[in-house]
């Protein structure tokens, strides 16, 4: 089968590092027609500069990668150093990226090529708020019947939130976009904090990717080691939940996860539950079932995967 053409939304961020390695390492499965940057975990210009050094870490300097929006449809940004460190990707140190930014807004590089590809056949996969993604769905309404699929990381239900008690962060910066996504009538497959809390690095999964013994394997270790202090801390857990790496495996091995097709809401009124994701997991509503809601996964399958993959670049 052709790998499946994809777009990565990302605000890298250690853990959307780990899913753009992921995705850049499985070209069998995955063909990465572009990165866009969105403001999220740390403002625009970082994020879009994390995104090139990664490609670099990679060797895969000819994805291109644009910069889109610099903050959300109506609400100041919010941010996240708390556990990403000041540069979102603090842990390695990373040489500076030596290519330039790929001109043009990344919104627009999201509607041309879904507008120049065959219509069904182009994933968008956002790790961060949904800025971008409803941004080119307002600016170009046809784009939206061409999406094959989106598969995004945000949202919880039984975890219920992790930047406030009932919000989860990529939803919660913009709820707006989020709204604007899941009201698409696109497919969607959600992976929220129920299954990336299961996604845990323990200290035997990071010394995997140490003893790789590449630079890939050992910047991935060193990352997770940053980001595991704030999860350890916060939650008591074993180590880090690989939140946007589930995405990227999704598209390579569904098989590793399982969830429930359900309707997802998105609250975008309520000051005290900004941002949550009320999924009708029990299906108390008529409301139509609009994405598949991802609950468990095969974690021992998937670090298989990451590390196996991990070792290719
Ligand atoms: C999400 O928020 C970000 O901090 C992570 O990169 C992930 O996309 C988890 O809530
Ligand atoms: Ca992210």
């Amino acid at each position: 089968m052709a790998p499946r053409k994809i777009i990565i939304d990302t605000d890298p961020g250690q853990d959307d590092a780990v899913a753009i390695l992921l995705a850049l390492a499985s070209p069998d499965e995955v063909d990465v027609l572009g990165i866009t940057a969105v403001a999220g975990n740390v403002p625009l210009d970082l994020t879009s500069k994390n995104a090139f050094i990664i490609c670099e870490l990679a060797g895969k300097v000819d994805v291109p990668v644009y910069a889109g929006c610099d903050r959300p449809l109506g609400r100041p940004l919010v941010t996240a150093e708390h556990v990403h460190g000041k540069t979102g990707l603090d842990g390695p140190s990373l040489p500076d990226p030596t290519k330039q930014l790929t001109p043009g807004h990344g919104v627009d590089f999201i509607i041309d090529t879904l507008r120049s590809e065959a219509p069904g056949t182009v994933t968008l996969c956002p790790l961060g708020p949904l800025t971008n993604i409803a941004t080119a769905f307002q600016k170009a309404p046809d784009i939206v019947d061409k999406v094959q699929q989106v598969v995004l990381m945000g949202g919880a239900y039984f975890e219920v939130g992790n930047i406030t008690p009932t919000a989860e962060f990529n939803i919660y910066v913009d709820p707006q976009a989020a709204d604007i996504v899941f009201k698409s009538g696109i497919d969607i497959v959600v992976m929220p904090l129920d299954v990336t809390h299961k996604a845990l690095v323990t200290q035997s999964r990071n010394d995997a990717f140490r003893a790789l013994g590449t630079p890939t394997g050992i910047a991935v270790a060193q990352m997770t080691d940053f980001f595991e202090r704030f999860d350890k801390e916060k939650y008591g857990s074993a180590g880090a939940p690989l939140h946007d790496p589930c995405v990227t495996a999704y598209l390579i091995k569904p098989d590793l996860f399982t969830g429930r097709r359900v309707n997802v809401e998105i609250e975008t009124q309520s000051e005290l539950t900004l941002g949550m994701t009320v999924a009708d997991w029990w299906g108390v509503t008529d409301r139509p079932k609009n994405a598949l809601f991802i609950g468990d996964l095969d974690d021992d399958g998937f670090f298989a995967l990451l590390t196996e993959r991990l070792a290719r670049l």
